[in-house]
């Protein structure tokens, strides 16, 4: 019978008899996959498992520290944090095309955990975050999760002479199943329960090029959307909810002065599968609430819209 103790009590089981006494590598996202695969791979095998965090800088507010935090810090984990911002805005600096972006971001993902994967000795093993959905979803599809590495993988694997072989623990997992594991494992709640996250990161959230300040401005007014919908008891009503950067300015007139600054458009949405989705009508007082606290808190942003857009025709992302 199901219950993830004993899913943990027999895939420790495999791991260990899986990998032996090699080293196995995993490179963690801050998303629910990896961070389950972290935590149980640790139970496992304790030392004999590295991570690798790339910030490429197109994190929400807080997340890198909280990836550290988790890991490092409370589980004892080893992680490896990579701190890439300059590289990855340097790299995007003009770009504007939402799927060259995408490529930018994806390929530099690779490069830089590849960099950082040939400086560890003694590595056998590669680990990741597959799921069930994602085994039998085809590849190349727009889904919840385009991992990098995974994609990497599939395009030709790590360095020929690095010769990793894979550990995919969750091979056989619904997320739901997965999210259970994690919360069993001793992983907080919030990170386990949270939306999905996009690889690309804010770099999809900001429309055209993206620069230091604009992912900067947009970080502030989401970590206020998120914070005020988890206060108001409405993130797990929402299935993805998230702060779009938009690079036009309006007018406004604000206390002593006239200003012209930026806009923020927020979204919401209710879906099962992603592949539709309703947005979610989120109480007229809510939304009041949280577009003072952004025009008000953030300077730089004076105008806040609600995106009322279904998908389709409209993606759940703006790029
Ligand atoms: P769209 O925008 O296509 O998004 O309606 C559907 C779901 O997929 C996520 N998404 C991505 N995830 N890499 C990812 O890992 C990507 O490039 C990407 N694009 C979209 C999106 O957040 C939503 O959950």
């Amino acid at each position: 019978r199901w219950s993830p103790g004993n899913i943990i009590t027999d895939s420790i089981a495999r791991v260990r008899e899986q990998v032996g006494r090699d080293n196995v590598l995993l490179g963690l996202s801050g998303g629910v996959d990896s961070s389950v695969v972290g935590a149980l791979l640790h139970r496992a095998i304790g030392d004999q498992l590295t991570c690798v965090f790339v910030d490429h800088g197109l994190l929400r507010q807080g997340e890198g520290d909280q990836v550290m935090e988790t890991f490092a810090k409370h589980m004892g984990v080893r992680v490896i944090r990579v701190d890439a911002e300059e590289r990855f805005l340097t790299a995007l600096k003009g770009e504007v095309d939402p799927e060259r972006k995408r490529k930018i971001i994806g390929r530099l993902f690779v490069e830089v955990f590849e960099e950082e994967a040939a400086k560890l000795q003694g590595i056998r093993w590669l680990a990741q975050g597959t799921i069930y959905p994602d085994v039998i979803e085809s590849a190349g599809a727009r889904t919840g999760k385009a991992h990098v590495i995974k994609s990497h993988h599939n395009v030709g694997g790590l360095p020929e002479k690095m010769n990793l072989k894979l550990c995919e623990p969750l091979r056989e997992l619904f997320k739901d199943e997965v999210r259970k594991l994690g919360v069993e494992l001793g992983l907080p709640r919030e990170m386990v329960y949270r939306h999905p996250f996009p690889g690309p990161g804010l770099g999809v959230r900001i429309l055209g090029e993206v620069t230091k300040q604009y992912a900067d401005l947009l970080r502030q007014a989401d970590a206020i959307f998120l914070d005020e919908l988890r206060k108001h008891d409405l993130y797990d009503r929402t299935s993805q909810a998230f702060a779009v950067f938009l690079p036009v300015r309006s007018v406004a007139v604000m206390g002593d002065g006239r200003r012209y600054d930026y806009v923020i458009a927020l979204r919401a949405v209710e879906t099962i599968d992603f592949m539709t989705a309703r947005w979610s009508r989120l109480p007229y007082e809510f939304l009041d609430l949280v577009a003072r606290r952004i025009c008000n808190e953030v300077n730089g942003i004076s105008r806040v819209t609600y995106d009322i857009s279904g998908k389709p025709p409209a993606t759940i992302e703006w790029e």
